[in-house]
């Protein structure tokens, strides 16, 4: 665009200047921590003796709701469940592209009968194509799309093999990618995408949470990524949702905030401290509905 040629901003209706980052409108599906608490152990972050308070959980999730909005953005609900505490962190159900759905499959029998509830979410909400995948599949937890490959982690809760019945069912290239700390149990703590939009997808990662392989993979596909630490991975920094301008982070994610803010992101800090201790951030609560 020549110099100094604006673009308006779908969401707000305000116009950006040549070299500005442009932020697209999106729709999230989120589940409200209604029953959420910490009773079982199925990730390092999770401690069943340390106090949990579902009342603060949803005002947290509230308050990112609310977030979402005032971007500008949709928000779509699903009816929380008893019983099932951790359905609060809805990217985890499904994998949703051009308007196709890989529904999930959980590795811990805890979390099995969340896939279930979103599967008929999907079809009471008009989708056509939804296809519940054969091998465990946690969705966006492990998937990140990032506008033209689908970047897919394997090591503690996706099957490798459910890269490849991904790649069939979204007829989307996958490139597989090895976690390797348990921290870092899933793709969407140790790495997220910030522009799906342009021709050079950037994304932010922590390098040690990868084999070495995979960090060499990472090298060569996105050779200006912005390269996070262990600060910022400890405190979930890497749990973030971009809409290619404004980047959603936990609010101790201070460091990767300056980070993304010097390659003209905006950063927008939020609260989710009580959904941590059962290890989710922002992008855990966030399926983003790609129609
Ligand atoms: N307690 C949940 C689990 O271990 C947290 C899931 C967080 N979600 C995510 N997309 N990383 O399954």
């Amino acid at each position: 665009a020549p110099l100094g040629a604006r673009t308006p901003d779908p969401a707000s209706g305000a116009t950006f200047a040549a070299g500005e980052r442009v932020p697209t409108r999106r729709r999230y599906l989120m589940c409200e921590p209604r029953f959420f608490t910490v009773e079982y152990v199925i990730n390092p972050w999770m401690r069943p003796d340390q106090p949990v308070s579902t009342e603060r959980a949803v005002e947290q999730w509230e308050q990112l709701r609310r977030t979402y909005e005032r971007l500008g953005h949709t928000v779509e609900t699903i009816e929380p469940q008893p019983g099932l505490p951790d359905m609060v962190f809805a990217a985890n159900s499904g994998t949703v592209i051009d308007g196709r759905v890989l529904g999930s499959r959980f590795r811990a029998e805890q979390r099995a009968a969340e896939a279930e509830h979103f599967r008929r979410w999907f079809l009471e909400h008009g989708y056509r194509s939804v296809v519940m995948p054969e091998k465990i599949n946690e969705a966006e937890g492990d998937f990140a799309w990032t506008g033209s490959l689908l970047l897919a982690g394997t090591g503690f809760r996706t099957d490798p093999g459910a890269h490849a019945e991904a790649q069939e069912v979204l007829g989307m290239p996958v490139v597989s990618l090895q976690l390797v700390d348990p921290r870092y149990y899933h793709l969407d703590v140790a790495l997220f995408v910030l522009d799906d939009q342009s021709e050079h997808p950037l994304v932010a990662y922590y390098p040690d949470a990868f084999s070495p392989g995979s960090q060499q993979v990472l090298r060569r596909l996105f050779p200006d990524a912005v390269i996070a630490n262990a600060e910022d991975a400890e405190c979930l920094g890497l749990n973030g949702v971009s809409d290619g301008r404004n980047v959603v982070l936990p609010m101790e994610a201070t460091h990767l905030a300056e980070k993304v803010a010097e390659r003209g992101f905006e950063p927008v800090l939020v609260d989710v401290s009580e959904l941590r201790k059962s290890g989710g951030g922002p992008k855990c609560c966030t399926m983003e509905l790609r129609d």
